[in-house]
């Protein structure tokens, strides 16, 4: 049994997938494989183990029918065409869990370092721009009891809520498609509607899935409803977040700063003016990048493989076959 990997990922998996005497391909080149190469790549092999955005549409997945498992390295599944998978009964799988905290982390830094304006002093600083100290210049904003909105309050948002609760006793609103009762016990959370969300928020974090219904939620109409102190975090898809409207809201002072691990489009454009406002602090989709969650994520990603190739249940599965 061969399963075809689709970029470099730590040994963790590797070592998984050896011991289970699997045989591998690694795409090993540092470039985005096109449709017909994924296609070609996965005719020699009975499993996908995807990393990155492979589209695993429906015309992939009737190109690919003979594959016993996709097994997708990342939380997220938002570019596979989950209902042709199950159609077809080709098990997909995700790593939900292990990077719950690395992503919290990633937004609880993007929160303060909006507040603080922190990467805009660091540009500061290496243009040779330091200057004098003045007492009115370079200020930021403390967070401490201001309101936390959590848009998607599963296991990263509640990561994230546990966090600003401990660090700045924040109080935590959210809105989801379902009532999270355990987070409500545990943090104290308040139920709000939409609207709601978005006028007490102060900080606005995104942790929902990207669907039809959360594509391009946060748009002109949604940026106006929120406070002009307010701090927008996404560190879920880009594609939730109008970038244009964004950077209007930011220009015309409707909101104050925003955080973003993730982009609309991705890689974010070097010359994008967001880049050069100092209550701006962006990523390069890095929320789940440490040892631990990576390490943790590729030997999820080889057990579904490993899982699927035998016939059996994932361990971690999308889909209900
Ligand atoms: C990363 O974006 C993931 O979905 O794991």
């Amino acid at each position: 049994m061969k399963v075809f990997i689709t970029r470099i990922i730590p040994e963790t998996g590797l070592e998984l997938l050896r011991e289970a005497g699997i045989q591998y391909t690694e795409h090993r080149e540092k470039r985005h494989l096109s449709p017909e190469e994924l296609i070609a790549a996965c005719r020699e092999h009975d499993a996908l183990l995807s990393v990155g955005g492979n589209r695993i549409d429906a015309a992939f997945l009737q190109a690919c029918k003979h594959l016993k498992v996709v097994s997708l390295m990342a939380v997220g599944y938002d570019n596979v065409d989950v209902a042709a998978a199950t159609a077809l009964k080709i098990p997909i799988g995700n790593t939900p869990g292990v990077l719950s905290n690395a992503t919290a982390d990633t937004a609880f830094l993007l929160m303060l370092a909006t507040a603080r304006k922190a990467f805009h002093m660091h540009k500061i600083i290496a243009r040779g721009q330091w200057g004098f100290f003045e007492p009115t210049a370079n200020l930021g904003m403390e967070l401490n009891g201001r309101t936390l909105g959590v848009f998607g309050l599963g296991k990263i948002g509640t990561a994230l809520a546990k966090k600003c609760r401990g660090a700045f006793d924040m109080p935590v609103i959210y809105h989801n498609r379902s009532r999270n009762e355990e987070a409500e016990q545990l943090l104290g959370a308040r139920y709000v509607d939409f609207e709601t969300l978005l006028r007490e928020s102060d900080v606005l974090s995104l942790h929902a899935a990207l669907t039809p219904e959360t594509a391009g939620q946060f748009n002109a109409a949604a940026f106006a409803k929120m406070k002009p102190t307010s701090i927008f975090i996404n560190t879920a898809r880009g594609a939730m977040h109008n970038e244009q409207d964004l950077l209007a809201a930011l220009q015309q002072h409707i909101i104050w700063g925003a955080g973003l691990d993730v982009t609309n489009p991705e890689p974010m454009d070097k010359n994008n003016p967001l880049l050069e406002m100092p209550n701006v602090a962006v990523l390069p989709h890095i929320g789940s990048a440490t040892v631990e969650a990576r390490s943790g994520m590729a030997k999820m990603a080889a057990e579904n493989v490993i899982a699927g190739l035998k016939g059996a249940p994932l361990p971690y599965s999308v889909n209900k076959l």
